[in-house]
């Protein structure tokens, strides 16, 4: 039985913990959080009351002798979390992406990890959601032919959504602590984890970005296109590009969080849509029009994936299973330090690209020019919680106006249930 232990138990912790409840082969015997009160009602709600709470995720270490730690906090805590662990001999470390606030913390904690030996996964859960796992199949058979050009907009809506905590909102609106904007840096990950996975690709060679920063507040509504570098001689040329739009007066019934993403790919042979993750199973999942994926080729249109659970969950579930048997197994993680450190370059670029307007390569982003402040993410304004909460407010009043002018706001049950 492999011991887990979590360090975090904020909102993303009800979904970390999915896997190892359902597994045979790990048991969670420890949580650490600074918030204790917090920590109990979390093992409340997973069944796990007499579990172990620390306030101090050292003890927790020095004490459980764990086979896995899951590192779930702010982005700046998880390097000197990741060294602490390594150093104390936990030999699986899993954390939430993005990996670090910096590249610089990226790269000392592939460092510590390769020399503690020490299987380190960055936890990115979008590369195991089911839709997306059946539109890699698909693309790797070439139903599309060779990908040309990968387009994602993710739409930021009101809701209604998982509650999420005040101070969850606000250690992201503060970029010492996040590494760039809640938007691009934080959920963006997902999306540039799919821009590079599903268009085969490692990286991108250049970048360029537009942000907004609409009510001082968030990176969005924001823009940005790349291009990929040519593998070999005579490659088509290989574009992409990412919208973030913030439509917060959309009634949009969610699970999780109040946004969803739609992708489109283009190949050599025809065109793939992909509709939804975040709010996938919601009222969009059940129209006929928005079936998971489409693909058109050959003259044909054709539809995938309605047998798959349109739960975001499946994605958490996944990526913990994976993790749990690479413990066993011995194998390379997905992803591993290296792969969630490409994920934070390109996701720096679009901050770099709009502070200093101009094309950025993948190249420049790099610990030194991080610290030498050349290509160093700067926070456009020091973020005003007040402003913040204001924001919010004006959404909750935007959408009860709406249900009270006849918006049917009807009650929103998981499709799936475990
Ligand atoms: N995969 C996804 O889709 C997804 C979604 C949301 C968040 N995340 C990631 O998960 C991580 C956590 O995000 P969240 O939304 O749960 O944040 P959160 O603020 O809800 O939770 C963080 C928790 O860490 C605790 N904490 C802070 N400092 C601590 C310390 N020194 N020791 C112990 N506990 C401490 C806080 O009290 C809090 O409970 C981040 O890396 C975030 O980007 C991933």
């Amino acid at each position: 039985m492999l011991r887990v232990g979590i360090i975090g138990c904020g909102d993303i912790a009800n979904f970390n913990i999915l896997g190892y409840l359902r597994s045979q082969e790990t048991e969670l015997v420890a949580v650490c959080d600074t918030d204790l009160i917090k920590a109990g009602k979390k093992l409340e709600r997973w069944g796990l009351r007499t579990v172990p709470i620390y306030e101090e995720f050292k003890k927790m270490i020095d004490r459980e002798d764990l086979d896995i730690v899951e590192i779930l906090t702010p982005h700046h805590l998880h390097a000197p979390m990741t060294e602490y662990c390594a150093k104390a001999g936990v030999p699986g470390i899993s954390v939430q992406k993005p990996m670090a606030h910096t590249i610089t913390d990226c790269d000392y904690m592939i460092r510590v990890c390769a020399e503690e030996k020490v299987k380190l996964k960055l936890f990115e859960n979008f590369r195991f959601y089911p839709v997306y796992l059946r539109a890699k199949e698909l693309l790797e058979q070439g139903v599309i032919g060779e990908p040309l050009n990968f387009r994602i907009n993710t739409i930021g809506m009101g809701g209604p959504g998982m509650p999420v905590e005040m101070n969850a909102l606000l250690w992201r609106g503060d970029y010492d602590k996040c590494g760039g904007g809640r938007w691009i840096y934080d959920d963006g990950i997902h999306k540039f984890s799919m821009a590079l996975w599903l268009m085969d690709q490692e990286r991108v060679d250049e970048l360029y970005g537009w942000i907004d920063y609409f009510s001082t507040v968030m990176d969005a509504p924001s823009f940005m296109y790349w291009k990929y570098p040519s593998k070999k001689e005579n490659d088509p040329p290989k574009f992409g590009s990412m919208q973030f739009t913030l439509a917060p007066n959309v009634y949009y019934p969610s699970n999780y969080y109040d946004c969803d993403e739609f992708i489109e790919i283009s190949g050599t042979k025809g065109m793939m849509w992909l509709n939804q993750c975040t709010s996938g199973g919601n009222i969009i999942a059940k129209a006929p029009q928005y079936p998971p994926i489409v693909v058109y080729s050959d003259g044909e249109v054709k539809v995938y994936g309605e047998d798959l659970p349109r739960d975001w969950r499946y994605s958490f579930i996944n990526s913990t299973e994976h993790f749990i048997n690479a413990m066993l197994k011995g194998n390379d993680p997905i992803y591993t330090g290296e792969q969630g450190k490409n994920l934070s370059i390109f996701a720096k670029m679009p901050f770099i690209s709009t502070q200093q307007n101009r094309i950025v390569g993948w190249d420049e982003i790099t610990p030194e020019t991080e610290q030498n402040g050349s290509c160093n993410v700067i926070e456009p304004v020091k973020i005003d919680g007040g402003i913040f909460r204001k924001y919010l407010k004006s959404i909750r009043m935007d959408l009860k106006k709406g249900i009270q002018e006849g918006l049917t706001h009807k009650e929103f049950k998981y499709q799936y249930e475990l």
